[in-house]
């Protein structure tokens, strides 16, 4: 077999067969393929396409190309949640706890943030002590302990991933809907978990703006988890506005907190529960045969799992079996405190209409909660709280947000990026329901 006729094979719109795409993803994860004839390909892919049988094939063939997690020893279905990526998304810190409240197996490996996306990883890197470095073997006892773990992702999970990744994110080769849900759903398959929900984000601060790519990403994805035999749903949800008050990782994991004490922001409970609730039903935690009996059992024992604090003592209980200091949950200050903060005061009245909400998460980034490159390091305790959300009222005079930052600076051009991220008109504008579609 050859790399050349595998390339002309795609070029020409032609289906590659099972063999050809494992060649391709062995040969190029050991070395053997060579960067340039891996971008062709790529090319080709992202111009002609790859039809579910291929899409299918890639994502399984990425995810033998290194370490496979084995479950198998906890006892029940291992439970995961993925979010595609967005500003202020601390769900994940939330529906964890509250799954382990009612007795669920959550096994989680999360991401770290890159740009203006924040990663589950460095929110939880914000407590003190917090280890996000779990070896397999205690990885699993943690889920066999207390109900849940959520670790970065080893170095060794899908490196045929990590190595498309650099190229396709050089060659414009990103935006392919089969490069993508292969991209993503071969590091689900490989932690290891039974049942995949997947939060597909879409608007201003979503790797999918458009709704239409967002549903074709959810249900490729979907196909994908399904064809590999496992239990796969996903919601389209909004990000075309942050989620929650809070974007930048200490202020976001004491958001989460907010929630978990029953709290929070509207539509960032909203979302938690309805997320929560998914996972209740697509696993095995109900006895309960009817289905529409099944959903109002969810919403009935989340809230009370939130009520009770069960679900936020299950929170405490996850931080401190990672070695982190619970404290803060009572106790704010002892996170890190940004040294300087400041007001974004609103100069006029009106609604606000439209948030470009990626531009949100780069001024968070410009004040240290963000990477520009992989290797920058980041500041725990910056990042902005925002007041308002579109379809508010706002007064001239009024506090839109706080910026918090050891960069004095940056300061002058944050506020000056965040105040043109937002759009206020003098009309009412409707709000965009936080669930978009259930799929
Ligand atoms: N996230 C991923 O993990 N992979 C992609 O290709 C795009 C977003």
């Amino acid at each position: 077999m050859r790399m050349y006729d595998i390339i002309d094979k795609k070029k020409k719109g032609d289906a590659l067969s099972d063999e050809e795409i494992e060649f391709f993803v062995k040969g190029f994860t050991s070395g053997d393929i060579p960067d340039y004839q891996a971008s062709a390909l790529m090319m080709a892919i992202c111009l002609k396409g790859m039809n579910e049988a291929e899409t299918t094939k890639l994502t399984m063939a990425m995810m033998e190309s290194g370490d496979v997690m084995d479950l198998s020893s906890i006892e029940g279905l291992k439970l995961d949640k993925h979010s595609t990526g967005g500003i202020g998304d601390k769900t994940t810190l939330v529906i964890e706890p509250i799954m382990a409240a009612l007795g669920g197996k959550v096994a989680k490996m999360s991401g770290r943030g890159l740009g203006a996306t924040g990663g589950t990883i460095d929110k939880l890197d914000s407590i003190p002590g917090f280890s996000s470095e779990l070896s397999e073997e205690r990885f699993i006892e943690q889920v066999k302990e207390i109900g849940m773990v959520d670790a970065a992702q080893t170095k060794n999970l899908v490196p045929a991933d990590k190595k498309l990744y650099q190229l396709r994110d050089v060659t414009a080769t990103v935006d392919n809907i089969s490069l993508i849900a292969s991209s993503i759903m071969s590091k689900k398959l490989a932690s290891g978990a039974d049942v995949i929900l997947l939060d597909v984000k879409c608007g201003s601060g979503a790797f999918m703006q458009d709704y239409e790519s967002a549903v074709k990403l959810a249900e490729t994805m979907i196909k994908i988890g399904n064809n590999c035999g496992r239990r796969t749903a996903a919601l389209i949800t909004d990000m075309d506005q942050p989620l929650g008050h809070a974007v930048g990782n200490s202020l976001e994991v004491l958001e989460a907190v907010e929630v978990l004490k029953g709290h929070g922001e509207e539509r960032l409970t909203e979302i938690c529960k309805e997320l929560s609730a998914y996972l209740y039903v697509m696993s095995d935690l109900s006895d309960e045969k009817d289905e529409s009996k099944r959903w109002e059992e969810a919403y009935r024992v989340i809230d009370e799992v939130i009520s009770s604090g069960k679900a936020l003592l299950k929170f405490r209980e996850f931080v401190k079996a990672q070695g982190g200091d619970d404290s803060f949950v009572d106790d704010p200050t002892v996170l890190k405190q940004a040294l300087y903060k400041k007001d974004i005061i609103s100069d006029r009245d009106g609604y606000l209409s439209y948030c470009d909400a990626t531009k949100v998460g780069l001024v968070s980034c410009m004040l240290g909660a963000g990477r520009v490159t992989k290797e920058d390091s980041i500041d725990s305790s910056a990042g902005i709280i925002i007041n308002k959300k579109l379809g508010d009222h706002v007064e001239s005079g009024e506090i839109l947000a706080t910026l918090y930052t050891d960069k004095q600076d940056v300061l002058e051009k944050a506020e000056e990026d965040f105040l043109s991220a937002y759009r206020i008109s003098d009309n009412k504008v409707e709000k965009r329901p936080v669930i978009i579609k259930r799929i």
